[in-house]
Protein backbone atom coordinates (compact mmCIF):
# COMPACT_ATOMS: atom_id res chain seq x y z
CA UNK A 1 0.00 0.00 0.00
CA UNK A 2 1.02 3.05 -1.16
CA UNK A 3 1.57 5.44 2.07
CA UNK A 4 -0.74 8.82 2.50
CA UNK A 5 1.40 12.26 0.89
CA UNK A 6 -0.28 15.38 0.14
CA UNK A 7 2.14 15.38 -2.95
CA UNK A 8 0.98 14.46 -6.65
CA UNK A 9 2.75 13.39 -9.44
CA UNK A 10 2.14 15.10 -12.94
CA UNK A 11 2.93 12.45 -15.04
CA UNK A 12 4.47 8.81 -14.74
CA UNK A 13 7.76 8.35 -15.53
CA UNK A 14 9.66 4.97 -15.63
CA UNK A 15 9.80 3.79 -12.71
CA UNK A 16 13.35 2.28 -10.81
CA UNK A 17 14.16 0.40 -7.35
CA UNK A 18 15.57 1.75 -4.55
CA UNK A 19 15.78 2.10 -0.84
CA UNK A 20 15.11 3.72 2.20
CA UNK A 21 16.23 2.67 5.28
CA UNK A 22 15.76 -0.68 3.76
CA UNK A 23 12.23 -0.43 2.61
CA UNK A 24 12.24 -0.74 -1.11
CA UNK A 25 10.29 2.04 -3.27
CA UNK A 26 9.51 2.63 -6.78
CA UNK A 27 10.65 6.11 -7.59
CA UNK A 28 10.88 8.05 -11.27
CA UNK A 29 13.78 7.46 -12.81
CA UNK A 30 15.68 11.17 -13.13
CA UNK A 31 13.23 12.69 -10.65
CA UNK A 32 14.68 14.94 -7.95
CA UNK A 33 15.40 12.68 -5.17
CA UNK A 34 13.87 15.00 -2.32
CA UNK A 35 10.39 15.73 -4.07
CA UNK A 36 10.52 11.65 -5.30
CA UNK A 37 10.82 10.48 -1.47
CA UNK A 38 8.02 13.14 -0.34
CA UNK A 39 5.79 11.82 -3.15
CA UNK A 40 6.21 8.32 -1.66
CA UNK A 41 5.32 9.45 2.00
CA UNK A 42 8.89 10.03 2.97
CA UNK A 43 8.47 12.89 5.72
CA UNK A 44 11.49 12.41 7.75
CA UNK A 45 15.02 12.44 5.85
CA UNK A 46 17.19 12.83 9.22
CA UNK A 47 16.59 14.23 13.05
CA UNK A 48 19.50 16.57 14.37
CA UNK A 49 22.16 15.25 16.78
CA UNK A 50 21.22 17.46 19.53
CA UNK A 51 17.84 17.42 19.62
CA UNK A 52 16.66 14.68 17.84
CA UNK A 53 13.78 16.42 16.08
CA UNK A 54 12.67 15.08 12.64
CA UNK A 55 14.08 17.16 9.52
CA UNK A 56 12.78 17.36 6.07
CA UNK A 57 13.61 19.25 2.78
CA UNK A 58 12.97 23.00 2.59
CA UNK A 59 14.19 25.28 0.42
CA UNK A 60 14.73 22.47 -2.20
CA UNK A 61 17.70 24.57 -4.06
CA UNK A 62 20.78 23.73 -1.86
CA UNK A 63 20.45 26.08 0.70
CA UNK A 64 19.10 24.73 3.88
CA UNK A 65 20.38 21.14 4.21
CA UNK A 66 17.56 20.08 5.74
CA UNK A 67 17.00 17.24 3.35
CA UNK A 68 20.44 15.77 4.19
CA UNK A 69 20.05 11.89 3.52
CA UNK A 70 23.09 9.17 3.15
CA UNK A 71 23.17 7.96 -0.57
CA UNK A 72 25.07 5.02 -0.83
CA UNK A 73 27.33 5.49 2.33
CA UNK A 74 27.82 9.01 1.41
CA UNK A 75 25.95 11.84 3.51
CA UNK A 76 24.44 14.26 0.39
CA UNK A 77 21.07 17.20 -0.18
CA UNK A 78 18.96 14.87 -1.26
CA UNK A 79 17.38 17.67 -3.18
CA UNK A 80 20.46 18.33 -5.31
CA UNK A 81 20.11 14.52 -6.68
CA UNK A 82 18.02 12.81 -9.33
CA UNK A 83 16.99 9.18 -8.76
CA UNK A 84 19.36 6.69 -10.50
CA UNK A 85 18.40 2.93 -9.92
CA UNK A 86 19.27 0.50 -6.93
CA UNK A 87 20.67 4.06 -4.63
CA UNK A 88 20.56 2.89 -0.63
CA UNK A 89 19.12 5.93 1.01
CA UNK A 90 19.27 6.01 4.76
CA UNK A 91 19.05 8.79 7.80
CA UNK A 92 21.35 10.90 7.92
CA UNK A 93 23.48 10.60 10.58
CA UNK A 94 21.32 8.03 12.62
CA UNK A 95 24.82 6.95 14.51
CA UNK A 96 25.04 10.31 16.00
CA UNK A 97 21.66 10.62 17.35
CA UNK A 98 21.05 11.42 20.62
CA UNK A 99 25.16 11.52 21.49
CA UNK A 100 25.51 15.23 21.90
S1 LIG B 1 15.92 21.13 0.86
FE1 LIG B 1 17.26 22.73 1.42
S2 LIG B 1 19.23 22.00 0.88
FE2 LIG B 1 17.87 20.46 0.19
Amino acid sequence: MKPVSPFLELDETARVPVTFDGTPLDLPQGANLAAALLVAGVDVFRHTPVSGAPRAPFCMMGACFECLVEIDGVVRQACMIDVTAGMDIRKAHEDFRGAV
